[in-house]
């Protein structure tokens, strides 16, 4: 069903080199439900380690909600403009929950050794919990905004918000985390010329700094 979703003629490279974060969305433009069934499940494919799945995503469409979510992204307007609102959170028991099932389709050994080193890992330890999340969610993002291009719409990662507002608007439950939200839609105005990348040269070594 992924497969069939219509999308543009794009390939990855100029999906990467298109995607901006965009400022200004069509309000009048609504996803249908099976473009976002489609987007949410390209989106967990993504890696996470040990497959453990540590991300909750809260996906908003309903107008109200996105309101209220421009109203804790102080006032930024793409929530509400745009068509999805996906706010990415990470869950601090997922390595806890129920840990055999992230590799139900292999032998129950391997099931078993990845649940020894997910408590090994993160039982006690908050600071590599909250590390995972933000790498999970990362990767994540990432495919979402990519996904989107593919479908002929565009983006905007977005961490401008009060935590604890948007944290009561989407009921954040307790041992999650949010850690950025990505608005998905149609562009009504370009993104202004890039600020400017770095050279290759300060950012990619070869073999060690
Ligand atoms: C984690 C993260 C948070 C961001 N938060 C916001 C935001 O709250 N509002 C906004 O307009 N843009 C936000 N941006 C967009 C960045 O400003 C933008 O990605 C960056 O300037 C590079 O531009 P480009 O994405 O168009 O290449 C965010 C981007 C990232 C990755």
């Amino acid at each position: 069903m992924i497969f069939e979703l219509k999308s543009v003629n794009l390939d990855t490279f100029e999906a990467i080199s298109s995607r901006r974060a965009i400022k200004k969305f069509d309000s009048n433009y609504k996803m249908t439900s099976e473009q976002v069934d489609s987007l949410m499940k390209l989106t967990i494919l993504s890696p996470t380690s040990y497959n453990q799945q540590n991300w909750r995503f809260v996906i908003s469409t309903d107008q109200d909600v996105k309101e209220k979510i421009s109203i804790a992204a102080r006032g930024q307007a793409q929530p509400k403009d745009g068509s999805l609102v996906v706010v990415l959170c990470g869950n601090m028991d997922a390595w806890k929950t129920e840990p055999l099932r992230y590799w139900k389709n292999h032998p129950s050994e391997k099931q078993e050794t990845v649940k020894a080193a997910l408590e090994k890992k993160y039982d006690g330890n908050p600071q590599n919990l909250r590390d995972e999340a933000v790498r999970s969610c990362g990767m994540a993002a990432q495919t979402i905004m990519l996904a989107a291009k593919q479908m002929g719409l565009d983006s905007c990662p977005m961490v401008g918000f009060e935590y604890d507002e948007l944290a009561n608007v989407i009921n954040l439950p307790e041992n999650h985390m949010i850690v950025m939200m990505i608005v998905v839609g149609k562009r009504v105005q370009d993104a202004s010329q890039r600020g400017g990348q770095l050279d290759l040269d300060e950012v990619v070594f070869q073999n060690k700094f």
